[in-house]
């Protein structure tokens, strides 16, 4: 089966500062893949490699099987045009800690705004997928509200029926609940339950450890550039072997 992220000793580098130092990881269709670890540890870089955001320095990542950013021809690789790279991007969904939804439109708006503005699709198609997104994350009511008249918590699952409104086939998140207030982080994480039933492949950054033990399929915890320990969710969390995710663990649980 081919994996549906695979990286290969992934390294990148900002000027002189090396913030992924060789990361190795991969990511099976369906899999809920939950990535920890301290603040600066690398977790939005590796996120942001995956759709080329960010350019890595050596080794290669996949995705379902297709190399990211790059062609190869023999034994050279040859860097996508720009447009072929956001051609592969639409097929990756990133929802960010800062929900990112456009001021001026409504739910709606917001999560048809990409299907017709990229994918050319009918307003009346987008229309109907949005309504029934906006159901899915519990908002079948807020389609004509402003994000300014939304929750943080509503705004984040506007964010997430936004980015399955491209129909992904993997989904990044970046602590999704990071900036919500605590009695409104429990909806997002619902939804994102939700999707994982329904078999969405998902990486997952967070310090949710209740979220990555109930629904992580795996955990990975990465520290200064590397992964230091990864496995399924019940012994990386309940039964660290490396000190540092102990120390980790110990401070966030
Ligand atoms: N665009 C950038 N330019 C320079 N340094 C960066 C940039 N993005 C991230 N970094 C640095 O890379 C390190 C890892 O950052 P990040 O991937 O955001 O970590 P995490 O998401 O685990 O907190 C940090 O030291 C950060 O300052
Ligand atoms: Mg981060």
């Amino acid at each position: 089966m081919t994996a549906m992220v695979k990286a290969e000793g992934v390294h990148k580098s900002f000027g002189p500062v090396q913030v992924l130092k060789g990361i190795d990881l991969e990511v099976a269709p369906r899999e809920v893949f939950c990535l920890i670890g301290p603040s600066g540890s690398g977790k939005s870089t590796f996120l942001r490699c995956i759709n080329h955001l960010e350019k890595v320095n050596s080794g290669r990542l996949y995705v379902d099987g297709e190399l990211v950013g790059y062609r190869q021809k023999g034994d050279k690789l040859y860097e996508l045009k720009d447009r072929e790279v956001a051609e592969k991007r639409r097929d990756i969904g990133m929802v960010f800690q800062r929900f990112n939804l456009f001021p001026h439109m409504t739910a709606l708006e917001n999560v048809i705004e990409a299907p017709v503005q990229v994918k050319r699709e009918s307003k009346a198609v987008a229309r109907e997928r949005a309504q029934k997104l906006l159901d899915r994350v519990g908002l079948a009511d807020k389609a004509a509200n402003y994000p300014s008249q939304l929750s943080g918590g509503q705004q984040q699952r506007v964010a997430i029926a936004r980015a399955l409104a491209m129909e992904p086939k993997l989904m990044l998140f970046d602590e999704p609940t990071s900036a919500l207030d605590p009695e409104l982080v429990g909806d997002v994480l619902d939804v994102m339950r939700g999707l994982a039933e329904d078999g969405m492949t998902m990486i997952v950054v967070t310090h949710e450890m209740g979220f990555a033990r109930e629904v992580g399929d795996s955990v990975v915890f990465m520290d200064d550039g590397v992964v230091v320990e990864s496995g399924h969710p019940r012994e990386v969390l309940t039964n660290p072997r490396h000190e540092r995710t102990k120390s980790f663990l110990s401070k966030v649980l």
